[in-house]
């Protein structure tokens, strides 16, 4: 029989079965989709690149960015995110589950001048100043070297430009000068103000960065500033997770395949490409792949709190089992995966150790079939496929950058991390690679012969790049 023929009857094969036949966690009446003896590979990935619908995507990022917005770790709008996964998984036919756990207490305040609230970042090391804050006159105080205070930074509040030496021998000087706050600005234009890291170090007084113009503005102005900062303690973030279940099989006999991606953001950011990009596009993964059976099991995790560390994907895989563990094969982390900046054509599959594991085998397997060559093995963490691979799973990263820099969008964690930065082609092209990918993989019982380990020797088409051989990151 011709390919062209088989393919159409497979497409045909279209079966409706009682719940539990198929044995995904799927509602009664879910339609089935049976495999027809014979169907070639890439008739397997037209499942998924012919169902993917990239503006469901657009839909998905829409709502994170648009009518959430920033969705800082531990905040509401993190929740109500969660929240919307969970029903739109619902919806595909899941059981969802949401999985809880404390974060550390973070600063947050304002830096308030005149009728002007300044955008700051804090320092990790600042002191909280109570609700009242810190109201005192700005006196400019040079680059916070010895001789540059002036008397009057006693009981006021200093502004310093960054450069030259740490931000805390400035702090630190300013505390001895008698400053009751500290602000620090900018030398160099940017996006986002600076977060003047003081080490180790604590200051007794309040510390923010802000912008040059920001800075320039205060100079100029001779104002006087309120700055308060508090301490929010006793906050939680969340993990979603929906499970689709291997076919035929007791759930706790197959292998695992995590498609993983984190919804939240950093402060002020949108974060549509960061990673409303990742989270759409696994939502629509999920919902693709929820009628075809596949021999190992799949679960959809959206993770919380990757911003502040990767802390939602290292809870995550600290709560498996040593059985589940076991049973992990490989984690698809999907992490800025739409940016529109021109530059960034390539599709970097990030490994922490820049091996080339059975993600990266697959991905380029499915890159091959479907004929793209944008994809390129990288040596980077920075993000949640870490946790998979201290766990010692197979893990790797799918990011967009520039080929050859390896550099990010400008934009990149500011508040111009935006949904008119997405390019639904480029969704488009990485979401259908990615899933032809995943389902391939979860699709088989054993997708090769063997660990990663022993497949090594068989990689081709793109090339290993680490941080060494390219420029410094645009960030
Ligand atoms: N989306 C980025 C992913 C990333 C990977 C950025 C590699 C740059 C390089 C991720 O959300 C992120 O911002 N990661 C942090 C590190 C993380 C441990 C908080 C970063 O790279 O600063
Ligand atoms: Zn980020």
């Amino acid at each position: 029989m011709k390919k062209g023929l088989v393919a159409f009857l497979a497409s045909l094969m279209v079966l409706t079965v009682p719940m539990g036949f198929s044995g995904s966690s799927l509602g009664s009446g879910q339609t089935v989709y049976a495999e027809a003896p014979g169907e070639s590979g890439s008739a397997f990935d037209k499942r998924i690149t012919q169902r993917f619908d990239t503006d469901r995507v657009m839909d998905h990022i829409y709502y994170l960015t648009e009518e959430i917005g920033p969705r800082v770790a531990g905040t509401e709008e993190e929740k109500e995110t969660a929240a919307y996964i969970q029903d739109q998984l619902e919806e595909y036919g899941y059981d969802v589950s949401t999985q809880e756990f404390d974060i550390a207490n973070r600063l947050s305040g304002t830096l308030i001048s005149g009728e002007d609230e300044f955008a700051i970042r804090i320092s990790p090391g600042s002191a909280s100043t109570g609700e009242e804050g810190v109201l005192g006159e700005i006196v400019y105080s040079g680059l916070g070297l010895e001789g540059d205070f002036p008397a009057e930074v006693d009981g006021n509040i200093a502004l310093i430009q960054r450069g030259e030496i740490p931000f805390w021998d400035k702090v630190n000087r300013a505390q001895e000068a008698g400053a009751a706050g500290v602000i620090i600005f900018d030398n160099a234009e940017a996006l986002v103000p600076p977060t003047p890291s003081l080490g180790a170090n604590q200051a007794d007084v309040p510390v923010v960065g802000i912008t040059k113009a920001d800075g320039e503005r205060l100079l100029e102005e001779n104002m006087t500033a309120v700055i308060t900062i508090s301490e929010v303690t006793d906050q939680v973030s969340q993990n979603v997770i929906a499970v689709k279940e291997p076919k035929g099989k007791k759930s706790n006999d197959a292998e695992i395949v995590y498609a993983t991606a984190h919804y939240d953001s950093v402060p002020y950011s949108p974060g549509a490409s960061d990673n409303a990009s990742g989270t759409g596009v696994v939502l629509e993964l999920a919902r693709i792949m929820a009628p075809y059976p596949t021999e190992k099991e799949i679960r959809f995790v959206f993770v919380g709190a990757e911003e502040i560390g990767l802390v939602g994907s290292r809870y995550y895989v600290s709560q498996l089992s040593e059985g589940e563990i076991a049973r992990s094969a490989a984690n698809f982390n999907l992490d800025m995966v739409g940016t529109n900046w021109e530059p960034a054509t390539s599709l970097y599959v990030n490994v922490v150790d820049g091996a080339p594991n059975q993600v990266w085998q697959s991905a380029s397997g499915a890159a091959e079939r479907l004929g793209n060559d944008s994809l390129i093995l990288f040596e980077r963490g920075a993000s949640d496929h870490v946790a998979f691979y201290e766990a010692g799973i197979d893990a790797a990263n799918f990011i967009r950058r520039e080929p050859g820099t390896a550099a990010l969008e400008p934009w990149y964690h500011t508040p111009f991390d935006t949904i008119d930065k997405i390019s639904e082609s480029r969704l488009q092209e990485g979401g259908q690679l990615i899933g032809a990918a995943i389902y391939d993989f979860a699709r088989k019982e054993h997708p090769g012969k063997g660990k990663s380990e022993n497949r090594r020797a068989t990689v081709s088409g793109a090339y290993l790049l680490n941080e060494d051989q390219t420029a410094p990151e645009a960030r």
